[in-house]
């Protein structure tokens, strides 16, 4: 069984590390195309090295450019590779321009495509990411929910229930897989007295957060603020980067801005944490497995689960008032209800057990 798997952003990497694993136990022949969205060695080649992810059959390198250009770009790229190889399965991940681009194509060429993380939603349809997600899901074969709130988002658009199944969430898998592998505090951190339990991880790159410069001040003013009380670390995605130029030490001096840092240097910063705040969804979630409270700047979340069971609040990040609030009372809630949101850790076997039994 030949399998393609589409990636191109950061977060496909975590979860790609996890299914080529249970691909490659399992017997299956996978080729990973890498669309080359992102290219920085610390948004890329440092996933590739610390998960040895298999290295790309396929690198494209389209790189960045406007969302109708990078996708167009990389739609034509991978038709060609798939008219080439004609796997028997394409598989894409989440929700970013790459994701679409391989759903597109392989839907248009008639090979089988299955969606990872498929079915969540925010409603909101000015996200690129929600665009991307709804049309990936309608275009797709087998669609695997992270989450039974996610299965019942695809019911209630007309998606068919026997090309649905809820496996839990790869980066649950992930995230116990490379936990044990991880260390503490980064030591460069540690050697600045950074202490577990007294700092804040903060990351910001939502398009929504950072495209316009007054509510990305909005935003970075009160993180700065709150680090009086708190120190807040933030390791600046290169978005963000761009849209601050070389104001950010300047103008915000007392957050710690770093550099991206590796999948296991973020699980450390994340398990030793204070609090989270964040309007990542990966990070929303990593959060919640390590237990510790998150603070997410955003009007709205496509992971409700944790709202609802005490883990996350939502703080509207155009309201200073509201955001400071949700960092206080996050400072001062008690640990979230004890679930189990995401499955067992074994998402990806049971993603290839379905790849395989068609
Ligand atoms: C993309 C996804 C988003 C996901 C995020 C993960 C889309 C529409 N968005 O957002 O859903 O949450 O990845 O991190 O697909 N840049 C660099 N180096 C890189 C990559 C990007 O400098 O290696 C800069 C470029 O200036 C680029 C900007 O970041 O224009 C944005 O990159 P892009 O891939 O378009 O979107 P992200 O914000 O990363
Ligand atoms: N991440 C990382 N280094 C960082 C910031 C994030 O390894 O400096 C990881 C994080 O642990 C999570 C994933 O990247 O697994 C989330 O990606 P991102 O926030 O870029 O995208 P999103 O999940 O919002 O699509």
């Amino acid at each position: 069984m030949k399998v393609l798997t589409v990636v191109g952003a950061r977060p496909q990497f975590i979860k790609a590390a996890t299914l080529s694993r249970a691909l490659l136990r399992a017997g299956f022949d996978e080729q990973l195309l890498h669309t080359g969205q992102h290219y920085d060695s610390s948004m890329s080649g440092v996933f590739f090295e610390e998960l040895e992810i298999p290295r790309p059959a396929h690198a494209l390198g389209i790189g960045s450019a406007s969302h109708g250009a990078q996708t167009g770009r990389m739609l034509e790229a991978i038709e060609r590779v798939l008219q080439a190889e004609r796997p028997d399965w394409v598989v894409v991940f989440g929700d970013t321009n790459s994701t679409l681009a391989g759903a597109l194509a392989a839907a248009k060429l008639h090979i089988p495509l299955a969606h990872v993380e498929a079915g969540l939603r925010s409603y909101n349809r000015r996200m690129p990411e929600e665009l991307n997600r709804v049309l990936t899901d309608h275009a797709s074969d087998l669609l695997f929910a992270p989450t039974s709130a996610a299965r019942a988002n695809l019911l209630k658009e007309g998606l068919a229930e026997d090309r649905i199944s809820v496996v839990g969430d790869v980066m649950y898998d992930a995230s116990l897989y490379y936990a044990a592998k991880g260390g503490g505090i980064p030591e460069h951190l540690d050697a600045q007295g950074l202490c577990a339990g007294a700092y804040a991880l903060a990351t910001v790159h939502r398009a929504e957060n950072t495209d316009e410069p007054a509510r990305l001040k909005l935003i970075l003013d009160v993180l700065d603020d709150f680090a009086g009380q708190l120190p807040v670390v933030l390791p600046l995605h290169p978005r963000t980067a761009v849209a601050l130029g070389d104001r950010a030490r300047t103008d915000y001096p007392r957050i710690r801005f770093i550099d991206p840092v590796g999948y296991l240097d973020m699980l450390a910063l994340e398990k030793h944490a204070r609090l989270v705040i964040t309007d990542s969804g990966g990070v929303q979630k990593e959060a919640y497995f390590v237990g510790v409270q998150c603070v997410t700047l955003r009007d709205e979340t496509e992971w409700v689960e944790l709202v609802e069971a005490g883990w996350n609040r939502l703080a509207p990040p155009h309201e200073p008032l509201a955001m400071r609030a949700a960092l206080e009372q996050a400072l001062a809630a008690p640990a979230g209800r004890e679930i189990q949101l995401y499955g067992d850790g074994t998402a990806a076997e049971k993603i290839v057990s379905a790849l395989g039994g068609r």
